[in-house]
């Protein structure tokens, strides 16, 4: 089938391009390019041998989704597109809100239009209201009381698909809420190109070990964790890539959310030893102060994903160390200026 990928350009759109290009799909991507490059278009065709059509357009913009759907015969969306800094969204939320927001309904209209029915959407973990309990299961609460603008805007958008799949019977639609996606495709041609100072651990730690930063700040070491450090679910994007073919494949009438992580936590140290183990020297690093809004430990409860979808995370902390590696140290400027 023909799968549109809104935001197919970024980093874990352009890792399920591929995984959905090998599992025999074909692929459209409508993009901005505003946290991308077509660079990453032109890497996942290298990797698969296999043509991507990529319309570049802003998908707030309707008269330019609408020239997608009216040039492409469309079966199913996964819409990745959105703005997703957690700090930016405090800064600037009416951007946030407008971005992620408008350009979900401007979607979801086109997609009505053209009689799609079949949608799968990037959430995340970050919709969970926290309450300190590990791991997270999917029926836990998905509210407004969040830390920041950028959650908010993915709890908001899964009430409107929930609202949406209770008007119109003929809507399947997939939840996904990834935990903390990283590392990078094994072949090295593609993977996260943060613009600026990466937010990220991993995206941080990998431009430490290359030297373009001197050290990680760890964010605090007195957390009620083993170590003291924050603990994460950190899932292989090449496996997230995966999840999300297999959420196409069991697509059911309404709406349904997935968690997608490993269900094992590892510390903020862990992550820097395991990127150290690859390298080969140790990734510097200081304690320094907390950072707001942060909790101590999130990781998920996988058996819904595993039952129903049959998907489960193969890859290690260390596969994910070594290909973010690959990765970084392949493309120290990341895509470029290309
Ligand atoms: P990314 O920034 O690499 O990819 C998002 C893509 O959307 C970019 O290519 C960007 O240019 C595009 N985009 C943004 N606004 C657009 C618009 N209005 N019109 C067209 N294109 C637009 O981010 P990612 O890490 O690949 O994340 C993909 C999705 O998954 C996002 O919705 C993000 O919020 C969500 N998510 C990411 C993480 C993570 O840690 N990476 C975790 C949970 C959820
Ligand atoms: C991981 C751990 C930090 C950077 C964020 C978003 C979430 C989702 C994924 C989109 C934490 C610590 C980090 C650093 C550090 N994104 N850390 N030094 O905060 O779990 O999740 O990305 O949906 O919404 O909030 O991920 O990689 O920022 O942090 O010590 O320089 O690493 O405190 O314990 P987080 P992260």
């Amino acid at each position: 089938m023909r799968v549109l990928l809104t935001g197919g350009a970024g980093y874990i759109g352009s890792h399920t391009a591929v995984e959905l290009l090998q599992s025999g799909h074909e692929v459209t991507v409508l993009d901005s390019l505003v946290n991308s490059n077509v660079e990453s278009i032109r890497r996942v065709e290298q990797i698969t041998g296999r043509s991507v059509t990529l319309h570049i357009g802003d998908l707030t913009d309707p008269a330019q989704v609408e020239k997608v759907f009216a040039q492409e015969t469309v079966d199913a969306v996964v819409h990745f597109a959105g703005l997703k800094s957690v700090a930016e969204s405090v800064s600037q939320p009416l951007e946030y809100y407008r971005n992620n927001i408008d350009s979900t309904l401007v979607l979801l209209d086109a997609m009505a239009r053209w009689d799609v029915k079949d949608l799968v959407f990037s959430s995340s973990a970050t919709v969970y209201e926290p309450d300190g309990s590990n791991p997270v299961a999917e029926n836990g609460r998905v509210g407004l009381d969040l830390a920041n603008p950028y959650g908010r805007t993915k709890a908001m958008i899964e009430h409107i698909l929930r609202d949406l799949a209770a008007a119109d019977a003929g809507l399947r639609v997939a939840i996904l809420r990834y935990f903390n996606p990283v590392g990078a495709h094994s072949s090295g041609l593609i993977g996260e190109d943060p613009k600026g100072i990466p937010n990220n651990l991993m995206p941080y730690v990998s431009q430490v070990a290359q030297g373009i930063r001197d050290r990680v700040s760890v964010f605090g070491d007195q957390y009620d964790t083993p170590d003291g450090t924050g603990v994460r679910d950190y899932v292989h994007v090449v496996d997230l890539a995966a999840g999300h073919v297999a959420a196409l494949a069991g697509l059911r009438p309404g709406v349904e959310a997935f968690n997608l992580g490993t269900g094992r936590g590892a510390s903020v140290l862990e992550v820097i030893d395991a990127f150290s183990a690859v390298i080969e020297h140790p990734v510097p690093y200081e304690i320094v102060a907390p950072r707001a809004g942060d909790v101590a430990s999130s990781f998920a409860d996988v058996s819904k994903s595993k039952d129903v979808l049959g998907w489960e995370a193969q890859l290690t902390l260390e596969d994910a160390c070594a290909d973010a590696w690959r990765w970084q140290s392949g493309n120290p400027d990341g895509y470029g200026t290309s």
